[in-house]
Protein backbone atom coordinates (compact mmCIF):
# COMPACT_ATOMS: atom_id res chain seq x y z
CA UNK A 1 0.00 0.00 0.00
CA UNK A 2 1.45 3.25 -1.60
CA UNK A 3 1.59 5.65 1.22
CA UNK A 4 2.79 9.64 0.12
CA UNK A 5 4.02 12.48 1.97
CA UNK A 6 3.05 16.15 1.53
CA UNK A 7 0.57 15.73 -1.13
CA UNK A 8 -1.27 19.05 -2.35
CA UNK A 9 -5.24 18.72 -1.61
CA UNK A 10 -6.43 21.28 -4.51
CA UNK A 11 -6.89 18.83 -7.02
CA UNK A 12 -9.22 16.44 -4.53
CA UNK A 13 -11.28 19.68 -3.27
CA UNK A 14 -13.76 21.42 -5.43
CA UNK A 15 -13.25 24.74 -3.60
CA UNK A 16 -9.63 24.36 -4.90
CA UNK A 17 -7.69 24.76 -1.84
CA UNK A 18 -4.22 24.49 -1.09
CA UNK A 19 -3.27 22.83 1.97
CA UNK A 20 -1.40 19.31 2.33
CA UNK A 21 -2.22 16.36 3.57
CA UNK A 22 0.94 14.62 5.93
CA UNK A 23 0.36 11.28 4.43
CA UNK A 24 -2.22 10.18 1.52
CA UNK A 25 -3.64 6.78 0.27
CA UNK A 26 -5.57 6.21 -2.65
CA UNK A 27 -7.25 3.56 -2.03
CA UNK A 28 -9.14 1.46 -5.27
CA UNK A 29 -10.40 -2.16 -3.36
CA UNK A 30 -12.01 -2.38 -0.46
CA UNK A 31 -9.32 -5.30 0.35
CA UNK A 32 -6.65 -2.44 0.50
CA UNK A 33 -9.18 0.01 2.34
CA UNK A 34 -9.07 -2.95 5.09
CA UNK A 35 -5.72 -3.47 5.07
CA UNK A 36 -4.74 0.21 5.23
CA UNK A 37 -7.33 0.33 8.52
CA UNK A 38 -5.46 -2.92 10.16
CA UNK A 39 -2.02 -1.49 9.42
CA UNK A 40 -1.66 2.13 10.56
CA UNK A 41 -2.69 3.40 14.00
CA UNK A 42 -2.67 6.93 13.16
CA UNK A 43 -6.29 8.83 12.88
CA UNK A 44 -7.95 8.79 9.29
CA UNK A 45 -9.31 11.54 7.05
CA UNK A 46 -11.67 10.20 4.88
CA UNK A 47 -11.69 12.31 0.96
CA UNK A 48 -14.32 11.37 -1.29
CA UNK A 49 -15.35 13.67 -3.87
CA UNK A 50 -13.86 16.84 -1.68
CA UNK A 51 -17.54 18.79 -2.42
CA UNK A 52 -18.34 19.42 0.59
CA UNK A 53 -15.50 20.57 3.08
CA UNK A 54 -13.74 23.33 3.03
CA UNK A 55 -10.11 22.61 4.11
CA UNK A 56 -8.82 25.79 6.55
CA UNK A 57 -5.34 23.91 7.41
CA UNK A 58 -3.08 21.08 6.70
CA UNK A 59 -4.13 17.44 7.69
CA UNK A 60 -1.99 15.32 9.76
CA UNK A 61 -4.24 12.67 9.78
CA UNK A 62 -3.54 9.84 6.83
CA UNK A 63 -5.71 10.85 4.36
CA UNK A 64 -7.65 8.28 3.11
CA UNK A 65 -8.72 9.46 -0.64
CA UNK A 66 -12.20 6.52 -1.68
CA UNK A 67 -11.52 5.62 -5.48
CA UNK A 68 -13.31 2.39 -5.33
CA UNK A 69 -15.40 1.85 -9.09
CA UNK A 70 -18.03 0.41 -10.53
CA UNK A 71 -20.92 -0.37 -11.35
CA UNK A 72 -24.12 -3.70 -11.11
CA UNK A 73 -27.25 -4.33 -11.86
CA UNK A 74 -27.85 -6.45 -8.73
CA UNK A 75 -31.62 -7.29 -9.30
CA UNK A 76 -33.60 -6.90 -12.46
CA UNK A 77 -37.49 -6.78 -12.13
CA UNK A 78 -40.04 -5.67 -14.77
CA UNK A 79 -40.45 -1.92 -12.90
CA UNK A 80 -37.46 -1.77 -10.76
CA UNK A 81 -33.57 -2.36 -10.82
CA UNK A 82 -31.52 -2.49 -8.24
CA UNK A 83 -28.03 -1.06 -8.49
CA UNK A 84 -24.91 -0.73 -6.63
CA UNK A 85 -22.52 1.56 -7.01
CA UNK A 86 -18.98 1.80 -5.38
CA UNK A 87 -18.33 4.69 -3.30
CA UNK A 88 -15.52 6.22 -5.52
CA UNK A 89 -17.46 6.40 -8.62
CA UNK A 90 -18.40 10.32 -9.73
CA UNK A 91 -21.92 11.06 -8.65
CA UNK A 92 -22.54 12.89 -12.09
CA UNK A 93 -21.31 10.09 -13.85
CA UNK A 94 -23.60 7.93 -12.36
CA UNK A 95 -26.57 10.05 -13.22
CA UNK A 96 -25.36 9.79 -16.96
CA UNK A 97 -24.95 6.42 -16.61
CA UNK A 98 -28.91 5.47 -15.15
CA UNK A 99 -29.94 7.82 -18.20
CA UNK A 100 -27.96 5.89 -20.87
CA UNK A 101 -30.17 2.98 -19.89
CA UNK A 102 -33.17 4.81 -18.71
CA UNK A 103 -33.10 4.04 -15.06
CA UNK A 104 -35.25 6.62 -13.57
CA UNK A 105 -34.97 8.32 -9.96
CA UNK A 106 -31.87 10.28 -10.02
CA UNK A 107 -32.22 12.95 -12.64
CA UNK A 108 -33.37 16.05 -10.61
CA UNK A 109 -30.11 15.37 -9.01
CA UNK A 110 -28.39 15.52 -12.03
CA UNK A 111 -24.67 17.92 -12.08
CA UNK A 112 -24.18 17.40 -8.16
CA UNK A 113 -20.65 17.56 -7.31
CA UNK A 114 -19.06 14.69 -5.28
CA UNK A 115 -18.98 10.98 -5.27
CA UNK A 116 -21.49 8.44 -4.86
CA UNK A 117 -20.04 7.36 -1.12
CA UNK A 118 -20.63 10.35 -0.10
CA UNK A 119 -23.95 11.18 -0.85
CA UNK A 120 -25.99 10.00 1.69
CA UNK A 121 -24.14 11.35 4.25
CA UNK A 122 -25.77 14.69 3.73
CA UNK A 123 -28.88 13.29 1.57
CA UNK A 124 -27.89 15.23 -1.15
CA UNK A 125 -31.00 16.97 -2.53
CA UNK A 126 -31.93 19.30 -5.38
CA UNK A 127 -35.02 20.27 -7.35
CA UNK A 128 -38.12 18.13 -4.81
CA UNK A 129 -36.14 15.09 -4.69
CA UNK A 130 -33.39 14.02 -2.25
CA UNK A 131 -31.17 10.73 -2.34
CA UNK A 132 -33.09 9.14 0.18
CA UNK A 133 -36.25 8.95 -2.47
CA UNK A 134 -33.88 6.09 -4.40
CA UNK A 135 -31.77 4.94 -1.76
CA UNK A 136 -31.95 1.52 -1.01
CA UNK A 137 -28.75 0.33 1.10
CA UNK A 138 -25.32 0.90 1.65
CA UNK A 139 -22.20 -0.71 3.07
CA UNK A 140 -19.74 0.92 4.81
CA UNK A 141 -16.73 -0.28 6.68
CA UNK A 142 -16.17 -0.16 10.39
CA UNK A 143 -12.76 1.87 11.13
CA UNK A 144 -12.62 0.30 13.92
CA UNK A 145 -12.72 -3.57 13.44
CA UNK A 146 -12.88 -3.37 9.31
CA UNK A 147 -16.14 -5.28 9.60
CA UNK A 148 -18.51 -4.70 6.43
CA UNK A 149 -21.69 -3.74 7.54
CA UNK A 150 -25.33 -3.11 5.41
CA UNK A 151 -27.13 -0.19 6.42
CA UNK A 152 -30.69 -0.15 5.24
CA UNK A 153 -33.08 3.33 4.46
CA UNK A 154 -33.92 3.11 8.40
CA UNK A 155 -30.01 2.65 9.55
CA UNK A 156 -29.29 5.98 7.91
CA UNK A 157 -31.99 8.20 9.28
CA UNK A 158 -31.89 10.74 6.95
CA UNK A 159 -33.38 14.27 7.17
CA UNK A 160 -32.65 17.15 5.63
CA UNK A 161 -28.80 17.32 4.60
CA UNK A 162 -28.78 15.12 7.69
CA UNK A 163 -27.96 11.58 8.10
CA UNK A 164 -27.04 8.91 10.90
CA UNK A 165 -23.26 9.01 9.47
CA UNK A 166 -23.36 12.85 10.13
CA UNK A 167 -24.55 12.42 13.55
CA UNK A 168 -23.96 9.67 16.24
CA UNK A 169 -21.73 7.42 13.47
CA UNK A 170 -20.01 10.29 12.77
CA UNK A 171 -16.16 9.13 11.98
CA UNK A 172 -17.37 5.21 12.46
CA UNK A 173 -17.52 4.04 9.58
CA UNK A 174 -16.50 4.16 5.59
CA UNK A 175 -19.30 3.80 2.96
CA UNK A 176 -17.76 1.57 0.45
CA UNK A 177 -21.32 1.32 -1.80
CA UNK A 178 -24.36 2.38 -2.19
CA UNK A 179 -27.32 0.53 -3.72
CA UNK A 180 -30.18 2.37 -4.86
CA UNK A 181 -33.55 1.35 -6.44
CA UNK A 182 -34.65 2.81 -9.59
CA UNK A 183 -37.72 2.61 -11.76
CA UNK A 184 -37.60 1.02 -15.36
CA UNK A 185 -40.15 1.39 -18.24
CA UNK A 186 -42.37 3.77 -16.26
CA UNK A 187 -40.85 6.45 -14.53
CA UNK A 188 -42.19 9.13 -11.92
CA UNK A 189 -41.03 12.51 -12.96
CA UNK A 190 -40.90 15.00 -10.44
CA UNK A 191 -41.60 18.14 -11.44
CA UNK A 192 -43.03 20.00 -8.97
CA UNK A 193 -40.24 22.47 -8.54
CA UNK A 194 -41.44 25.57 -10.57
CA UNK A 195 -38.19 25.97 -12.01
CA UNK A 196 -38.37 22.33 -13.69
CA UNK A 197 -42.06 23.02 -15.72
CA UNK A 198 -40.27 27.00 -16.70
CA UNK A 199 -37.67 25.28 -18.24
CA UNK A 200 -39.28 22.78 -19.81
CA UNK A 201 -41.47 25.10 -21.11
CA UNK A 202 -38.45 27.40 -22.80
CA UNK A 203 -37.40 24.19 -24.49
CA UNK A 204 -40.77 23.28 -25.53
CA UNK A 205 -40.96 20.25 -24.67
CA UNK A 206 -44.27 19.17 -23.38
CA UNK A 207 -44.06 15.49 -22.64
CA UNK A 208 -40.73 15.24 -20.71
CA UNK A 209 -38.39 11.76 -20.19
CA UNK A 210 -36.24 11.63 -17.62
CA UNK A 211 -33.46 12.65 -19.62
CA UNK A 212 -35.48 15.63 -20.57
CA UNK A 213 -35.35 16.46 -16.83
CA UNK A 214 -32.01 16.01 -16.59
CA UNK A 215 -31.41 18.49 -19.74
CA UNK A 216 -33.67 21.08 -17.78
CA UNK A 217 -31.87 20.87 -14.14
CA UNK A 218 -28.53 21.03 -15.99
CA UNK A 219 -30.13 24.06 -17.23
CA UNK A 220 -31.23 25.39 -13.96
CA UNK A 221 -27.84 24.60 -12.27
CA UNK A 222 -25.54 25.83 -15.24
CA UNK A 223 -27.79 29.36 -14.79
CA UNK A 224 -27.42 30.06 -11.06
CA UNK A 225 -24.32 27.27 -10.21
CA UNK A 226 -20.64 27.98 -10.67
CA UNK A 227 -19.10 25.35 -12.31
CA UNK A 228 -16.02 23.91 -9.37
CA UNK A 229 -13.84 23.80 -12.70
CA UNK A 230 -13.79 27.47 -13.44
CA UNK A 231 -14.89 28.83 -9.85
CA UNK A 232 -13.72 26.87 -6.81
CA UNK A 233 -17.25 26.40 -4.31
CA UNK A 234 -18.86 23.44 -2.60
CA UNK A 235 -22.45 24.24 -3.50
CA UNK A 236 -24.51 25.82 -0.94
CA UNK A 237 -22.30 26.72 1.66
CA UNK A 238 -25.37 26.81 4.40
CA UNK A 239 -28.95 24.87 5.26
CA UNK A 240 -31.73 26.63 4.52
CA UNK A 241 -32.98 27.87 8.70
CA UNK A 242 -36.34 26.62 10.12
CA UNK A 243 -38.08 29.03 12.09
CA UNK A 244 -41.42 29.00 14.30
CA UNK A 245 -44.42 30.96 12.43
CA UNK A 246 -44.39 33.47 15.64
CA UNK A 247 -40.66 34.63 13.93
CA UNK A 248 -41.63 34.48 10.42
CA UNK A 249 -44.96 36.43 10.89
CA UNK A 250 -42.69 39.05 12.89
CA UNK A 251 -40.46 39.08 10.32
CA UNK A 252 -42.80 39.51 7.83
CA UNK A 253 -44.44 42.82 9.11
CA UNK A 254 -40.52 44.09 7.70
CA UNK A 255 -40.07 42.58 4.60
CA UNK A 256 -43.44 40.99 3.11
CA UNK A 257 -41.83 39.80 0.20
CA UNK A 258 -39.69 36.68 2.01
CA UNK A 259 -39.63 33.59 0.51
CA UNK A 260 -41.10 30.52 2.69
CA UNK A 261 -41.93 27.09 2.88
CA UNK A 262 -44.18 25.40 5.33
CA UNK A 263 -42.69 22.46 7.07
CA UNK A 264 -45.39 21.86 9.70
CA UNK A 265 -48.43 23.52 11.32
CA UNK A 266 -45.57 25.58 13.79
CA UNK A 267 -42.59 25.88 11.30
CA UNK A 268 -41.34 27.52 8.38
CA UNK A 269 -38.07 26.88 6.11
CA UNK A 270 -36.81 30.22 4.53
CA UNK A 271 -34.08 30.37 2.06
CA UNK A 272 -30.41 31.21 3.40
CA UNK A 273 -29.85 32.58 -0.17
CA UNK A 274 -32.83 35.00 0.45
CA UNK A 275 -31.40 36.38 3.79
CA UNK A 276 -28.04 36.48 2.79
CA UNK A 277 -28.78 38.31 -0.22
CA UNK A 278 -30.67 40.94 2.12
CA UNK A 279 -28.14 40.93 4.24
CA UNK A 280 -26.29 42.59 1.23
CA UNK A 281 -23.48 40.06 0.65
CA UNK A 282 -24.77 38.82 -2.93
CA UNK A 283 -21.47 39.27 -5.45
CA UNK A 284 -19.58 41.01 -3.16
CA UNK A 285 -15.74 40.07 -3.51
CA UNK A 286 -12.88 40.15 -1.01
CA UNK A 287 -9.99 39.44 -3.38
CA UNK A 288 -9.79 35.93 -4.04
CA UNK A 289 -13.01 34.86 -2.35
CA UNK A 290 -16.92 35.91 -2.17
CA UNK A 291 -20.13 35.54 -2.68
CA UNK A 292 -21.48 34.15 -5.71
CA UNK A 293 -23.19 36.76 -7.68
CA UNK A 294 -26.10 34.61 -8.95
CA UNK A 295 -26.99 32.44 -5.38
CA UNK A 296 -25.65 34.15 -2.46
CA UNK A 297 -25.88 30.59 -1.14
CA UNK A 298 -22.73 29.89 -2.30
CA UNK A 299 -19.61 31.01 -1.39
CA UNK A 300 -16.60 30.96 -4.13
CA UNK A 301 -12.73 30.67 -4.18
CA UNK A 302 -11.72 32.70 -7.34
CA UNK A 303 -8.14 31.77 -7.64
CA UNK A 304 -5.66 30.86 -4.40
CA UNK A 305 -7.96 32.21 -1.50
CA UNK A 306 -7.09 30.44 1.81
CA UNK A 307 -10.10 28.41 3.62
CA UNK A 308 -9.19 30.16 6.41
CA UNK A 309 -10.54 33.46 4.87
CA UNK A 310 -13.59 31.83 3.42
CA UNK A 311 -14.15 30.91 7.23
CA UNK A 312 -13.82 34.81 8.38
CA UNK A 313 -16.55 35.61 5.59
CA UNK A 314 -18.58 32.96 6.29
CA UNK A 315 -18.79 33.84 10.05
CA UNK A 316 -19.41 37.39 9.19
CA UNK A 317 -22.31 36.07 7.18
CA UNK A 318 -23.74 34.11 9.83
CA UNK A 319 -23.54 37.00 12.51
CA UNK A 320 -24.88 39.60 10.08
CA UNK A 321 -27.94 37.39 9.05
CA UNK A 322 -28.15 36.93 13.31
CA UNK A 323 -28.18 40.33 14.29
CA UNK A 324 -30.87 41.72 10.97
CA UNK A 325 -32.94 38.81 10.89
CA UNK A 326 -32.46 36.86 14.50
CA UNK A 327 -31.73 34.00 12.53
CA UNK A 328 -29.25 30.99 13.29
CA UNK A 329 -27.80 29.77 9.69
CA UNK A 330 -25.99 26.62 9.92
CA UNK A 331 -22.99 25.25 7.47
CA UNK A 332 -24.05 22.94 5.31
CA UNK A 333 -20.22 22.23 4.33
CA UNK A 334 -17.96 20.46 7.08
CA UNK A 335 -15.12 23.30 7.96
CA UNK A 336 -11.84 21.40 8.24
N1 LIG B 1 -32.91 33.38 -3.20
C1 LIG B 1 -32.62 34.73 -3.18
N2 LIG B 1 -31.34 35.11 -3.46
C2 LIG B 1 -30.36 34.23 -3.74
C3 LIG B 1 -30.65 32.86 -3.75
C4 LIG B 1 -31.93 32.46 -3.48
O1 LIG B 1 -33.48 35.57 -2.93
O2 LIG B 1 -29.22 34.68 -3.98
C5 LIG B 1 -34.28 32.93 -2.92
C6 LIG B 1 -35.21 32.99 -4.12
O3 LIG B 1 -36.42 33.60 -3.69
C7 LIG B 1 -35.51 31.56 -4.47
C8 LIG B 1 -35.27 30.84 -3.14
O4 LIG B 1 -34.28 31.61 -2.48
O5 LIG B 1 -36.82 31.41 -4.87
C9 LIG B 1 -34.77 29.44 -3.33
O6 LIG B 1 -33.60 29.45 -4.16
P1 LIG B 1 -33.12 28.16 -4.99
O7 LIG B 1 -34.26 27.61 -5.76
O8 LIG B 1 -31.89 28.53 -5.71
O9 LIG B 1 -32.85 27.09 -3.86
P2 LIG B 1 -32.08 27.18 -2.47
O10 LIG B 1 -33.09 26.93 -1.38
O11 LIG B 1 -31.28 28.42 -2.38
C10 LIG B 1 -31.65 24.60 -2.36
C11 LIG B 1 -30.50 23.67 -2.11
C12 LIG B 1 -29.64 23.53 -3.36
C13 LIG B 1 -30.51 23.00 -4.49
C14 LIG B 1 -31.68 23.97 -4.70
C15 LIG B 1 -32.66 23.46 -5.70
C16 LIG B 1 -30.01 23.88 0.26
C17 LIG B 1 -29.05 24.37 1.29
N3 LIG B 1 -29.68 24.16 -1.00
O12 LIG B 1 -31.11 25.91 -2.58
O13 LIG B 1 -28.64 22.56 -3.09
O14 LIG B 1 -29.76 22.87 -5.69
O15 LIG B 1 -32.42 24.14 -3.45
O16 LIG B 1 -33.38 22.40 -5.19
O17 LIG B 1 -31.00 23.25 0.60
C18 LIG B 1 -26.39 22.21 -2.36
O18 LIG B 1 -26.88 21.60 -1.39
O19 LIG B 1 -25.15 22.35 -2.50
C19 LIG B 1 -27.30 22.81 -3.33
C20 LIG B 1 -26.86 23.55 -4.34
Amino acid sequence: MKIEQNISLKPYNTFGIDTKAKAYCSVTSVQKLRDVLQNNTKDFFILGGGSNMLLTQDIEALVLHINLKGFEVIEDNKDSVIVKVMAGENWHEFVIWCLHNDFGGVENLSLIPGNVGTAPIQNIGAYGVELKDVFHSCEAMSIANQDLKTFSKEDCQFGYRESVFKQHLKGQYIITSVSFKLSKGIHKLHMNYGAITQQLDDMNISEPTIQDISKAVIAIRQSKLPDPKDIGNSGSFFKNPVISIEHFNSLKTNFPEIPSYKISETEIKVPAGWLIEKAGFKGKRFGDYGVHNKQALVLVNYRDAKGSDIYKLALLIQKTVKRLFNITIETEVNVI
